[in-house]
């Protein structure tokens, strides 16, 4: 019996993992626990051996179930993975061929702004620059001027992440970008002046109804150089929200206002007209809205990138998209944008084919 045992578990544990094919795997399984197998069949011995015998020889034949099993199982683990390797080195896909179907969906209203807007501002000699959602705090307040008592910051309403999430106490703190303005800071502390740059993206706050989602777009605009004035800045919007709204006739009002990282400060309301019980933008017969927040980069914001203020000055502009996209498109619930309804996307969504230009009209 001693003897028959190791030469059954030699055997075996020698054949499981040479098994080649999950047959030949599944032929040693029945072979050595199946209902005739030779372990099943050393089992049930055990019913005819007196206690001494069983308790010498009862561990050792389920010792030797168990290693069995445990060698079939972990062969098999192999066996699956290199079939699943061989599959997906034999189904590969041309991603670059024609598709053969008709293109079925549509480009976002704010993809398509976004496009819009990266088209007017090429024209004027502006790049794309990015940043992290995720941001700490120095690049999202610190840096702009607004420090860690400042109210401006709970004015902001932060997600931030639970503390020491990014590693150690040391760790600064990060939280979900609440604007697109610490990619002015990225931006000056990456690239030396002159800078013209755009930054498109998404931004954060914890705040939700009709008119405010959780989850937002603003396009950061940012323009240092020598010999910057506020009359750049109006000149910039002017021909920019002429070029978005394909009309010329787009009229602004600068109110001062107030933002710690500008020096003056000026919120930019467009005019309306009322036409067909709607309001449409250009003229200002209807009144005034709100679209942009502006500014003169504050003195202290070019120090806190290493540059000198007394030589380079600049304006910046931060805009929400969303908001943009409403207008010019005339929708009016913002929560609608992300609902992800294929009914409400196939009617305000935009041809893939059809790229904004301008002398195409961005509006498309
Ligand atoms: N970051 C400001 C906001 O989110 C907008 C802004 C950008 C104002 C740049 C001035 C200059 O409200």
């Amino acid at each position: 019996m001693t003897e028959d045992l190791d030469t059954l578990r030699d055997h075996l544990l020698g054949a499981i993992p040479a098994a080649d094919s999950a047959e030949a795997l599944e032929a040693l399984r029945v072979e050595a626990l199946g209902k005739q197998g030779s372990i099943t069949q050393a089992l049930k011995t055990l019913g005819k051996m007196t206690p001494e015998q069983r308790q010498s020889e009862g561990p050792r034949i389920n010792g030797l179930r168990e290693a069995v099993a445990t060698a079939i199982a972990t062969r098999k683990a192999a066996l699956d993975r290199a079939a699943l390797d061989a599959r997906l080195a034999s189904e590969t896909r041309d991603m670059t061929l024609p598709a053969d179907a008709p293109i079925a969906g549509t480009v976002h209203p704010v993809s398509q702004v976004m496009d819009e807007l990266a088209e007017i501002f090429a024209d004027l000699g502006f790049a794309v620059a990015t940043g992290p959602e995720i941001e700490d705090d120095w690049h999202n307040f610190t840096a702009l001027n607004i420090p860690e008592t400042h109210p401006a910051r709970a004015m902001h309403d932060t997600f931030y992440f639970p503390d020491g999430a990014a590693g150690t106490g040391e760790a600064p703190r990060m939280l979900l970008r609440t604007h697109t303005s610490p990619v002015q800071i990225r931006t000056m502390l990456d690239q030396p002046p002159p800078i013209r740059i755009i930054a498109p993206g998404r931004t954060y706050r914890s705040d939700s109804d009709a008119t405010h989602t959780p989850m937002f777009h603003q396009v950061e605009g940012l323009v240092i150089d020598k010999g910057i004035t506020l009359g750049h800045l109006k000149w910039t919007l002017e021909t920019f929200l002429k070029a978005f709204f394909e009309r010329d006739d787009i009229v602004l009002r600068l109110r001062p206002s107030y933002f710690p990282f500008t020096e003056p400060s000026a919120e930019v309301d467009v005019g309306y007209t009322i036409e067909k019980g709607k309001r449409v933008i250009g003229g200002s017969g209807g009144g005034w809205m709100e679209v942009l927040g502006s500014g003169m980069v504050h003195p202290k914001v070019i120090a806190a990138c290493g540059l000198d203020p007394a030589v380079w000055q600049g304006f910046a502009f931060g805009c929400g998209i969303d908001r943009l996209a409403m207008l010019k498109y005339g929708m009016d619930d913002l929560r609608a944008f992300f609902d992800g309804d294929i009914r409400w996307l196939k009617h305000y969504g935009f041809s893939s084919l059809d790229v904004p230009t301008l002398s195409g009209g961005v509006g498309a």
